[in-house]
């Protein structure tokens, strides 16, 4: 079933002061369209700047669309009540790169793991101590991290935390922009697999945003290759690197050679 619907979404920035004239800044979207199925992982590359990020922040209803439209679950994300408003905001979760800025860091971590169950649910301090200890089980990490501040973990660590914060709801989809970017390559595939299990045991969906190929190629079920705001190619999983039109963005995008990352024995 279609989870998500993205119709001809358009962002068009503020125009920008050009010295004596005012300069129409270049549009950061431009008619995006696609769907995602309930339970896929959607992969979207491209350059810096191609708009990965923007169209991430308008799917979670961080910005507006310049034009239009966002259906989730048929719900039309900018024509809604409150009532739907709740409940998407507890189906779409996000996760960033950098987890240890979107903590509080007064907060343990069970204050951090905490504060969407008190938000949302009508559960009791030992049912929230309970589903807190079951989310840190969720994601690998031992029950007495809880105790702890963001800053005395390791960044792996963090990065558990926040997908286990992200989990905390049920939500049916994440958007994962370069959530794992920052960590290094034994952790990331740590994580790419602790996702995947995730994602077939709790039925999740995913848009796995990234500059990194291999890896998007590995999680996910579909790429979108995004160029200058605009969907220029879909690939398909087992397409990834065969593509000679793809190869070609690969070869822009990419600092090296997908070959020569797999001979480095980079593969997940
Ligand atoms: N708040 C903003 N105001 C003005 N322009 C913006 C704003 N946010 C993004 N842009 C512009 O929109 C374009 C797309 O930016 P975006 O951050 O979505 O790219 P990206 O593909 O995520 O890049 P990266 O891979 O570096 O994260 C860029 O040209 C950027 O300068
Ligand atoms: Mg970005």
């Amino acid at each position: 079933m279609t989870l998500l619907k993205v119709k001809n979404i358009e962002k068009h920035y503020a125009h920008r002061p050009f010295i004596f004239k005012r300069k129409l800044a270049a549009p950061a979207l431009q008619k995006v369209t696609f769907s995602l199925q309930e339970g896929e992982c959607l992969g979207i590359v491209g350059q810096s700047g191609s708009g990965k990020s923007t169209l991430g922040r308008i799917i979670l209803g961080i910005e507006r669309p310049t034009d239009g439209e966002i259906l989730f679950q048929g719900v039309n994300l900018y024509d809604t009540t409150s009532q739907q408003k709740k409940l998407i905001r507890r189906d779409l979760q996000a996760v960033f790169q950098n987890s240890y800025h979107s903590f509080n860091p007064k907060q343990t971590i069970f204050q951090i793991l905490e504060e969407p169950l008190l938000n949302f649910e009508h559960f009791s301090k030992t049912e929230r101590q309970h589903k807190v200890k079951e989310l840190l089980n969720c994601v690998e990490l031992e029950s007495k991290i809880a105790e702890k501040y963001p800053s005395q973990i390791s960044g792996g660590q963090q990065q558990r935390v926040n997908i286990a914060r992200a989990l905390a709801l049920h939500p049916k989809l994440i958007i994962l922009d370069e959530a794992i970017s920052s960590l290094d390559m034994i952790l990331q595939k740590h994580i790419i697999q602790l996702l995947q299990t995730l994602q077939k045991d709790l039925k999740l969906a995913y848009i796995f945003i990234s500059h990194d190929l291999q890896a998007t190629s590995f999680i996910s079920d579909r790429i979108l290759v995004m160029q200058d705001g605009q969907l220029v190619e879909e690939i398909k999983k087992d397409e990834a690197f065969k593509h000679p039109a793809s190869l070609e963005l690969y070869n822009a995008i990419l600092p090296c050679h997908p070959r020569e990352r797999t001979n480095n024995n980079t593969s997940y």
